[in-house]
């Protein structure tokens, strides 16, 4: 099978290019290279790079497709509040092109990826079918790709699905982004032997998904079968609510450093919880999450911190 993957040099793109090459696809990936590294793909990939916007760019990279994953973007809340056109080019006309593209190659199947954020800070167990309320012009992008997606669907056709993950980790993640997320933060304090800094009391929840049982879903997604491929968001995630402080001490553990956490200022904006139903992806597509927090600590700690 012929697979594109947008953002393929990134984070989630790269463990996803992986499984698609295991599994014999042949694999071409679109990158700017702006997060995102040539090393993370594995040989004999093919990466053209350029633009996702950019519609000359990607168009003769798409034709022939059989199936387009999208991931590329600047996947940063504070970013996009720094610089929203800037991220809008890459984020809200990334995915119009990404789809215009698909629709004139005729590609049968798209997934997407949108986010969490579409619900911004919506207290409670995350469902599909919850009213949006992005907060950041990040998620504002992304509730928009969504709706983008529908649109092709009903007016031309296109079969696609739009992924929203929640907190995804594992190895690959940057330990060095400007706006690192709880996890590479951690890993890189407890790394210098010192204790982690938790900012506000630790008592926020997140729904950590490890990058194995992501990909897995994204995969799934891909061979839903077609009725259900009307550019409907599903959430994937671990389906579990975490608090930063257990966190902290099943990562500690990992790391066999057991220092009582930090404590500094809550940032403002954060949500409090965040916790996905993820009864929509385990009914439309047979997806189970895998890998415990354990688990999936010991391993991203392993590869981050070189361990
Ligand atoms: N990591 C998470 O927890 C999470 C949660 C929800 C949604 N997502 C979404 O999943 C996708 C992948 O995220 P990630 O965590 O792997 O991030 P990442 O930054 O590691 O990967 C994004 C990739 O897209 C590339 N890219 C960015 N802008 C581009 C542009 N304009 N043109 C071409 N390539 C471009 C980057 O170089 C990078 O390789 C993103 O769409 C992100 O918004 C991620």
């Amino acid at each position: 099978m012929r697979v594109v993957v947008t953002g393929g040099a990134g984070f989630i793109g790269s463990h996803l290019v992986e499984r698609l090459t295991l599994r014999g696809d042949e694999v071409t990936v679109i990158d700017n290279l702006s997060s995102g590294r040539r090393e993370n793909l594995p040989p004999g990939v093919a990466l053209t790079e350029a633009e996702v916007a950019d519609l000359t760019a990607i168009q003769p990279v798409l034709a022939g497709a059989d199936l387009v994953f999208h991931l590329a973007a600047v996947a940063s809340v504070p970013r996009s509040i720094a610089a929203p056109l800037e991220v809008h080019r890459s984020n809200g006309e990334g995915v119009l092109a990404v789809l215009e593209a698909s629709r004139r190659a005729r590609v049968p199947r798209l997934v997407i990826t949108s986010s969490a954020a579409v619900y911004g800070n919506a207290s409670g167990i995350q469902q599909e079918d919850d009213p949006i309320r992005p907060e950041s012009f990040y998620g504002i992008d992304k509730a928009a790709g969504e709706m983008y997606l529908q649109a092709y669907c009903r007016l031309f056709g296109l079969r696609g699905l739009a992924i929203r993950p929640f907190n995804v980790y594992g190895p690959r993640q940057a330990l060095d982004a400007v706006y690192g997320s709880v996890i590479p933060r951690f890993v890189s304090r407890l790394q210098a032997g010192l204790p982690v800094q938790i900012e506000g009391s630790g008592e926020a929840t997140r729904d950590f998904t490890y990058v194995g049982d992501l990909v897995d879903g994204l995969l799934l997604a891909a061979v839903a079968p077609d009725a259900v491929m009307d550019g409907r968001p599903v959430n994937l995630a671990a389906g579990h609510a975490v608090s930063v402080l257990r966190l902290a001490a099943v990562l500690g553990e990992a790391a066999g450093i057991s220092l009582p956490p930090l404590h500094g200022p809550a940032r403002i904006g954060d949500i409090l919880h965040s916790q996905a139903d993820i009864s929509r992806a385990r009914t439309l597509l047979g997806y189970a999450p895998r890998v415990s927090l354990e688990e999936g600590l010991a391993l991203t700690y392993r590869a981050l911190a070189g361990a």
